[in-house]
């Protein structure tokens, strides 16, 4: 299982020592949630942060796009140094452009979809991603409840990808915490993204370990 911290609930006065404390702790992605006030009701960061972030780090950028019409962004993303970009299905007309412009960016590409989108909406690109996120809370911000029905998205996607002999990785996004990442393990995830769970903890080994199944 891998771990990737939202940085939406760290402490941005101390970003440099936030990301040095989660490369200590065995933090997998950095997850960087950009909001634009209109695919979702509220605003988060982008560039100016993400450059310096990419300008102390090798860990993997994993850029979270809640943003209209992503394509107008996607090289500026991937000039700005994310790893990963993911977009989501209901934010484009074009969802198989998006993900081309990322793959052509040399990215690799996510695709994510709301929690009340069923998994039918993405089946047609599914062969051309390298990730795709379950949201298991509506987006815009940190430290909401999980929404269970993300759990059968998750077993969905797993089977699919097992019988289509496809390799992206399952990440859940939202409401993650030591009961619903056991949930979310046991359908097949490979990626929990924990925000608020996450950094109300002091020693950032702790959620690293927990979330990885590492202790009961
Ligand atoms: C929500 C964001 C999440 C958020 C998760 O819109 O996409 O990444 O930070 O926060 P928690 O883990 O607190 O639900
Ligand atoms: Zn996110």
């Amino acid at each position: 299982m891998k771990v990737a911290p939202s940085l939406l609930s760290c402490n941005f006065l101390e970003l440099k020592e936030e990301i040095a404390d989660l490369h200590a702790a065995g933090a997998d992605y950095l997850h960087f949630d950009v909001m634009d006030g209109q695919f979702v009701p509220n605003i988060s960061f982008a560039f100016p942060v993400l450059q310096q972030i990419r300008s102390i780090t090798d860990l993997t950028i994993d850029t979270h796009l809640m943003i209209q019409d992503p394509e107008r962004y996607i090289q500026a993303f991937a000039d700005a140094g994310s790893d990963i970009i993911t977009v989501h299905v209901e934010s484009t007309k074009h969802i198989h452009r998006a993900l081309q412009m990322i793959r052509n960016a040399g990215k690799k590409a996510g695709i994510t979809l709301n929690p009340g989108t069923p998994v039918e909406s993405i089946i047609p690109v599914l062969d051309m991603v390298d990730l795709v996120l379950v949201m298991t809370v509506n987006p815009g911000f940190g430290g909401q409840s999980f929404i269970k029905s993300g759990v059968d998205k998750i077993r969905s996607l797993n089977e699919y990808r097992n019988k289509h002999g496809l390799s992206y990785e399952i990440e859940v996004d939202g409401g993650v915490n030591e009961d619903t990442a056991l949930l979310c393990k046991a359908a097949g995830a490979d990626v929990l993204v924990a925000g608020s769970y996450f950094f109300k903890h002091d020693d950032y080994k702790v959620p690293v370990k927990i979330l990885k199944g590492e202790v009961g």
